[in-house]
């Protein structure tokens, strides 16, 4: 599979990776005719990885299978799905030495991330409207067509809208503030508006083809839970939907890697108005979104149009805050 083709090549960031190779689908498991494999897909099952995780009384729960039906399913995919391999730390060393860094306009949220949004990541941005989680991505935009001794990726965007609030004007704005022309930087980003959760899955597949003919830098999807959270309902949807943001995020993940581009994904917070002493950096999609992201970035407002980003969870920086601001000519200190 795919997956395992990327960490695999580790070392070769140059090599060429099929993507288009064909996927196991739960079809292939042994004893899964259509009616099943519809039941696993209508119960969230598209990734033998899912499956090959879960307890036959889980499995039998979820998709409505009888218990021993569902063991079989499960051994079936253990043998099948890719667990992964091991690689070696130096190879990770390798791996991480191709990492580049894209500045954002503010010195202070840059150094908050160790010298910048990273490549082969994805970055969560979340918090309250207004919070500037949208001008956060319109400004990286900008900033990956610029040279790299610039602090850019001179590359192209891929930008998933599912809110309508991608805006020319403001690329042209901070393009121009930043030396670029705007006519330029707005032919290197390329947006798509996703009208449905099923349409923003499919548009990843439309950059996963494009990928290859373009050098993209930065893949951009705001807001990535907000079809998702409208969607899915009720109690009862929760688990299907966890299933397709975690297999979603698996696929961003991926084209961040082979592409060795940043991924830049927001997220609202839930409004808890009843809570006062709630959590209020609680995300939407909770462990799934945070878990599939490498860094996590909580916006919230401050005082004079000041933002606060706070870094959360990090893998290899300590938690910390900085503060910028939004202007006209975008984020500055
Ligand atoms: P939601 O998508 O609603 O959750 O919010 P968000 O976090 O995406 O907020 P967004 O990034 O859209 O931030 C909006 C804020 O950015 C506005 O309230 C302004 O403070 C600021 N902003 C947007 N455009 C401009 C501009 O042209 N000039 C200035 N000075 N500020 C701007
Ligand atoms: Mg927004």
């Amino acid at each position: 599979m795919t997956e395992k083709t990327a960490s695999e090549n580790i070392e070769d960031e140059e090599i060429v990776i099929d993507v288009d190779e064909p996927e196991l689908t739960v079809e292939d498991l042994p004893g899964v005719g259509p009616a099943t494999a519809e039941k696993l897909r209508e119960a969230g099952f598209e990734e033998l990885l899912a499956i090959a995780v879960m307890s036959p009384s889980e499995l039998a729960e979820q998709a409505e299978l009888g218990e021993a039906v569902s063991a079989k399913i499960i051994a079936g995919a253990k043998k099948m799905a890719n667990i992964g391999g091991f690689v070696s730390g130096s190879a990770l060393l390798d791996r991480r030495k191709t990492v580049q860094k894209l500045t954002s306009g503010s010195s202070s949220l840059d150094e908050l991330l160790g010298g910048g949004f990273e490549t082969q990541a994805i970055v969560e941005v979340f918090g309250e409207f207004g919070s500037g989680k949208t001008q956060i991505g319109h400004q990286l935009a900008v900033n990956t067509i610029l040279p790299l001794d610039k602090g850019g990726f001179d590359g192209e965007i891929f930008y998933i809208d599912t809110e309508d609030t991608f805006r020319p004007e403001r690329i042209a704005q901070m393009a121009e503030a930043v030396g670029i022309d705007p006519q330029e930087a707005l032919d290197r980003i390329h947006v798509a508006r996703a009208y449905n959760s099923a349409h923003q899955i499919l548009l990843v597949d439309e950059i996963k083809r494009m990928s290859k003919n373009i050098e993209v830098k930065l893949i951009i999807v705001d807001s990535l839970t907000s079809h998702f959270r409208a969607e899915y309902i009720g109690r009862g949807m929760l688990a299907p939907r966890q299933q397709k943001l975690n297999k979603h995020m698996k696929e961003l993940k991926q084209l961040s890697d082979i592409n060795n581009a940043l991924v830049l994904v927001t997220n609202q917070v839930m409004s808890k108005p009843d809570a006062m002493w709630g959590d209020p950096t609680k995300a939407i999609g909770g462990h799934i979104v945070a878990h599939a992201s490498t860094f996590r970035l909580y916006l919230r407002k401050s005082k004079g149009g000041r933002r606060i980003a706070r870094l959360i969870d990090s893998p290899n920086l300590p938690d910390g805050e900085a503060v910028f601001t939004v202007t006209t000519e975008g984020l500055r200190d």
